[in-house]
């Protein structure tokens, strides 16, 4: 089979991590980059092409994909452009600033016939995976609670990312992974209802903090934190915090940092009524919040995943050629693009939005 030929437009951070992890994958050959600001495309790779324009890219007769990965602001007009030049389109997250921008582009892209997809990279992040399986596997009996948590402690947003016309803030810088993260977590799950904090702590036009509740009709309430501004003392290697938890009747599960580590913690029976023996605390006497009777709990390790962001491309090159579907398809970004539009009316308005 034919190499999927890739030129990518921006060679930026995003850009710099495609160069690394398309340099030498197998099934594409990455033609070059093009950008803006010349001065991006100084330490492209020996071997590779830089593009002195988009429109080179678009031109050119040897490029089948053009990957987009130019601030927020731009995909609409970029996913639109490479449509009418007859290429096939990968788009960075967020795909778009609002709906009727993705609508645009799924318009030129159909009129096109062309393939398109979002690079949503995240749905094999290892920690993620790992509360999905336990999920799945049903030893946690009736789930009833997911929480998906990210805190960042350097109060660090930085260049574009703090401007609203560039598309900045975290809504749609981590907010869009984490909430395509959930809605893929429960396939065929409606979501009833949304209730969202999104505020700006610290930054004056985009959001730095934001806190989303999400009541799905398979009976779980997820909830998504994330937090910039978290100011704290810990060490180099501790610049953020990554949790999830996954609570339902029979146990529950911690999953802590990107390479996860936590447990399984399971009873043995339903604990309805134990015996309420009085145990002292150093915050005084207790009986709901003291150990369960000895036996009743069994802690296990977490299942062992193993994927990684490449597997993403593995997925696009098999779709690419017809062999599968591709990973991410455009109404489940649609759905969370309409999400977000939820979040921040919930937010504005104090009220939870019914969803679907
Ligand atoms: N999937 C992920 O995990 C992930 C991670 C980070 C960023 N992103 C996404 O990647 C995109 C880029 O983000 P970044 O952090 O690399 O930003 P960045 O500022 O580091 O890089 C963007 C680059 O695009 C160039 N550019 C902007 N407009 C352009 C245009 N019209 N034509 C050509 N070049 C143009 C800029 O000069 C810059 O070099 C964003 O959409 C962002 O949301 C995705």
């Amino acid at each position: 089979m034919k190499d999927i030929r890739i030129a990518v437009i921006g060679h930026g951070f995003m850009g710099h991590e495609h160069e690394k992890m398309l340099k030498d994958f197998p099934g594409i050959r990455l033609m070059g980059f093009s950008d803006k600001d010349p001065k991006q495309l100084q330490d492209v790779a020996e071997g590779l092409k830089r593009y002195q324009s988009n429109e080179e890219i678009f031109e050119d007769p040897e490029v089948d994909v053009v990957l987009i990965a130019a601030n927020n602001n731009q995909h609409h007009d970029l996913v639109i452009q490479a449509a009418k030049a007859g290429k096939n389109i990968i788009c960075e997250k967020p795909a778009a600033m609002s709906l009727q921008e993705l609508d645009e582009m799924v318009k030129a892209v159909g009129e096109n016939g062309v393939k398109f997809t979002i690079h949503h990279q995240r749905r094999f992040d290892p920690d993620f995976r790992t509360a999905k399986e336990v999920y799945d596997s049903g030893t946690l009996g009736a789930v009833y609670a997911v929480k998906s948590q990210l805190y960042g402690f350097n109060g660090n947003m930085h260049d574009w990312h703090v401007f609203v016309s560039e598309g900045g803030g975290m809504l749609y810088d981590w907010g869009v992974h984490l909430l395509d993260q959930l809605c893929w977590m429960f396939p065929g799950a409606k979501i009833r209802s949304v209730f969202a904090d999104l505020r700006n702590v610290i930054n004056k036009e985009v959001d730095d903090y934001f806190q989303i509740m999400l009541r799905f009709d398979n009976d779980v309430t997820a909830t998504v934190e994330l937090g910039t501004y978290y100011l704290s003392d810990k060490t180099q290697d501790k610049w953020f915090e990554r949790h999830w938890f996954v609570a339902g009747n029979k146990g529950s599960a911690y999953v802590d940092g990107f390479f996860p580590e936590g447990k399984v913690v399971r009873t043995t029976h339903l604990l309805t009524n134990v015996g309420g023996k009085r145990t002292m605390t150093a915050a005084g006497p207790t009986r709901s919040f003291g150990p369960a009777p000895e036996g009743t709990i069994v802690t296990e390790a977490l299942p062992e995943i193993h994927t990684e962001h490449r597997n993403y491309f593995e997925n696009y090159v098999r779709a690419y050629h017809g062999e599968e579907d591709f990973l991410v398809k455009i109404p489940e970004v649609r759905r969370v693009l309409r999400l977000m539009d939820a979040v921040r009316e919930s937010a504005r308005t104090s009220r939870s939005i019914d969803f679907e």
